[in-house]
């Protein structure tokens, strides 16, 4: 019999509160270096907000312009809420702050509450454990949360290729955008 050739992804989903801000940074941020290490085949990305406020809404013109100076483009992306299926279709999901973790911890089906962490495990020499949300902030906010990001998914990435046998996977990708 024919085996499946479909190679097996790890499926990341970034999550914040609106879906303007942090979390459309980090998957623009990361999707840039998944590409460079020429992973795109292996890691299938996405991003949701827990609030419906945004749904549709592009990200915030602040977060666009700060990872424009840095190369990266995400004014194509579209805010969407976070959905139970989420937590089945997703392996690993990535909280921005500890009050994003509490609310998707809450919405979590049985038994896949572990697939819920917060972004900044990933960079745990940096001893900063949430990404603080800059919306009513200014622009140097913006900046400081794209180096935490940046920093974090290093990690996430670093992660990957070094414990391969750590990573969750899943062939469940038909639903995800594509890098
Ligand atoms: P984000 O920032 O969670 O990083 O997208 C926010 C954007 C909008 C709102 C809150 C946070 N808001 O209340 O509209």
């Amino acid at each position: 019999m024919k085996q499946d050739s479909v190679p097996v992804r790890t499926n990341i989903l970034f999550v914040c509160l609106g879906n303007i801000c942090r979390s459309p940074m980090a998957e623009g941020l990361m999707r840039h270096m998944v590409k460079q290490s020429g992973l795109h085949d292996r890691i299938a990305l996405d991003s949701a907000g827990l609030g419906s406020w945004h749904i549709g809404h592009p990200p915030d013109e602040r977060a666009v312009e700060t990872l424009s100076i840095r190369g990266v483009e995400i004014s194509d992306l579209r805010a969407r809420q976070i959905s139970v299926d989420d937590f089945e279709k997703f392996d690993l999901i990535l909280a921005m702050d500890r009050s994003n973790r509490q609310a998707l911890a809450k919405l979590a089906p049985k038994d896949l509450g572990h697939k819920v962490h917060l972004l900044m495990e990933y960079a745990p020499n940096l001893g900063v454990h949430e990404i603080p949300d800059p919306y009513f902030g200014g622009r140097k906010g913006f900046d400081y949360v794209a180096q935490l990001i940046e920093t974090a998914c290093r990690g996430v990435l670093h992660n990957f290729v070094a414990k391969p046998h750590l990573n969750p996977t899943s062939r469940n990708t038909s639903s995800l955008k594509e890098e």
